[in-house]
């Protein structure tokens, strides 16, 4: 792949969840990552709110500093020309954790990574997102196509962009990797044009299948390389600049001979992992 790809959802801070284990572990994921052809990568380990609040957010953060220093140092060494930051993936488990302090946002930026417990989405999902808006930060909602329930129409995900939330799929799911279900979800997005970004979500491990080259090969053989260039390279590059997202032309799917995808409730869903 060219270069020019950036991405912020992956957990390769090792040792924190269920990313990679280990210092090497992640150095050796970051290589694949550089070699498919990213410049620019924010790593982004779970947070559980219900884990971080009650006073022990500061607690939980200096675990995650003194790890993050290593690996900081560690790819500085290695990959001097990289732009390596931190971020969380944050878990909305519980309302109400202040989310301005810098290191639970994207890179520094003022883009917050977000995602539904469970693979569950809760009710009131809008206001939840409408809140963190409120607070000056954006919400970016990971993997929409990976949640239970959400059924095949796009109304929940476009009231979630109308409080001014964004939407980052993950490219294993166009490779198949989460089943026929999120497969067709994502496509759907993309059809209407309302996903702003593609993400590797890689767990930073030697055993796991890195999807992002799968995923892109899979769009483009779609017809879609325009979309894999604002989605890959444009909007998450922008992100990193601390800047919206620009609209993403609709994926024509006719065009490239494959049916419009019609998502089955129930069927395939899942997240394995590998
Ligand atoms: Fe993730």
């Amino acid at each position: 792949m060219a270069q020019g790809y950036a991405d912020f959802h992956s957990h390769l801070v090792p040792d924190v969840d269920d990313g990679s284990r280990t210092l090497e572990e992640s150095l050796y994921s970051i290589g694949r990552m550089v070699e498919a052809g990213l410049d620019r990568i924010i790593t982004t380990p779970h947070l559980w709110l219900s884990h971080a609040m009650g006073g022990r957010l500061a607690a939980y953060l200096e675990i995650h500093d003194h790890r993050w220093t290593s690996l900081e140092r560690a790819v500085r060494a290695q990959y001097p020309e990289l732009d390596f930051r931190r971020g969380f993936e944050v878990m909305l488990d519980r309302l109400g954790l202040d989310l301005s302090d810098p290191r639970l946002r994207l890179g520094g930026t003022g883009f917050v990574l977000v995602e539904w417990p469970l693979h569950r989405i809760p009710s009131g999902s809008p206001a939840i997102l409408e809140g963190i808006v409120r607070s000056g930060l954006v919400p970016v909602v990971a993997h929409p196509e990976r949640y239970h329930g959400i059924g095949p129409g796009l109304g929940l995900v476009r009231e979630w962009k109308r409080t001014g939330a964004l939407l980052q799929g993950n490219y294993g799911s166009l490779a198949g990797q989460n089943g026929p279900v999120a497969r067709a979800f994502i496509l759907r997005m993309m059809q209407e044009g309302v996903l702003d970004y593609l993400c590797s979500d890689f767990h930073g491990r030697r055993e796991y299948t890195f999807y992002m080259v799968q995923g892109a090969r899979a769009l483009r053989e779609l017809g879609g390389d325009e979309q894999l260039a604002v989605l890959g390279k444009t909007n998450p590059a922008r992100l990193f600049d601390g800047e919206a997202p620009l609209p993403v032309p609709p994926l024509s799917l006719e065009s490239a001979g494959e049916a419009a995808p019609v998502a089955a409730p129930g069927e395939g869903r899942g997240w394995v992992d590998e």
